[in-house]
């Protein structure tokens, strides 16, 4: 995931966009800030205690999915393409991938730097002879791939649902981005959540440790600490709140009692049980995932779910 380190925060070394995120999203009637901001350094650590934990299904089930397909999947796909992955390489995840399809390179794109590094030099060790070529960039808009891989056809690579934390129309952009970036002939290879039972919902977005609460929380302890904040964490709880009719699991932090805080030297109020809106995870039935990548410029080709209909892998071509 994209991580930042928790060092002291100085005006200097807060994200800009961090700061006019927060403030503008927080001015609003309704409070809402982006599930980007989740990942600084302990964010990113609570995530990954999340993908383990009994209750979260959707890492365990595509990981088996992928060991499960991928040589299915390199007989769509053919030997010989660059795979670029959206997002630093998953150490369970993408190795599975790679030793399945015979690509003639790796491309990792991701904007955290750090973690990126880590996870190619873990993969080039791996992967003896496979040109590995980390590329440090923003991919929710088109991406400059290394001249190495312009010949190549593409597989692009987007594991983990993370397409889900998007409204439905930056989803549309994002794969529109995607297509840019990897050009003519290019593959996408996507995982989707997939709409289930409430209950199994709930549970995986609050499980019984209260992992994903602290994953929630350390949000408000990342905009004390970098954004001069003064707000009380435990006037907040945790709610994982299922919206049937925009089909997703929705984050909030809900005021358990008046409170009154100030964020960059700006005063706000909230009364008990109001909230602030800080995720939205969309599951995509069989229909609604293809219907997105076709608005996002990509062809279904193949999908391979597990047993339980829990999760999906899709396959697409570039339309
Ligand atoms: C990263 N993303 C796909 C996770 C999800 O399931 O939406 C983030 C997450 N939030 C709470 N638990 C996990």
């Amino acid at each position: 995931m994209l991580a930042t380190l928790d060092r002291p925060a100085t005006s200097s070394t807060v994200d800009p966009a961090f700061r006019r995120d927060i403030l503008s999203g927080f001015s609003q009637r309704q409070k809402t800030t982006s599930a980007r901001w989740f990942y600084d350094h302990r964010g990113s650590e609570l995530f990954e205690q999340i993908t383990e934990l009994p209750e979260y299904y959707p890492t365990r089930t595509e990981t088996a999915l992928l060991a499960q397909y991928c040589r299915d999947i390199g007989e769509v796909t053919g030997a010989g393409r660059a795979v670029i992955e959206f997002g630093a390489g998953s150490a369970i995840k993408t190795p599975h991938l790679l030793s399945a399809i015979s690509p003639a390179a790796y491309v990792p794109v991701d904007i955290s730097g750090d973690f990126l590094r880590e996870s190619s030099a873990a993969l080039a060790t791996r992967f003896p002879g496979l040109p590995v070529v980390p590329v440090e960039a923003d991919f929710t808009g088109p991406v400059t791939l290394p001249p190495l891989v312009a010949d190549m056809p593409k597989l692009g690579f987007f594991p983990g649902s993370t397409i889900g934390n998007m409204m439905p129309r930056e989803a549309v952009d994002l794969l529109r981005a995607m297509k840019e970036s990897l050009g003519n002939g290019a593959m996408l290879l996507i995982g989707m959540d997939r709409v289930k039972d409430i209950d199994v919902l709930i549970r995986a977005y609050d499980d019984a440790q209260g992992v994903t609460a602290a994953f929630n929380h350390n949000l408000l302890a990342r905009i004390n600490r970098e954004l001069g904040g003064t707000i009380p964490l435990d006037a907040f709880r945790h709610r994982a709140i299922w919206n049937d009719s925009a089909a997703r699991i929705e984050m909030h932090l809900e005021a358990k009692h008046g409170v009154a805080f100030m964020i960059d030297g700006v005063v706000f109020a909230m009364e008990a049980g109001e909230t602030i809106h800080t995720e939205n995870s969309h599951k995509y039935g069989p229909g609604d995932a293809r219907l997105l990548l076709r608005a996002g410029g990509w062809e279904p080709m193949d999908e391979w779910i597990d047993a339980g209909d829990q999760f999906a892998i899709l396959l697409a071509r570039s339309a």
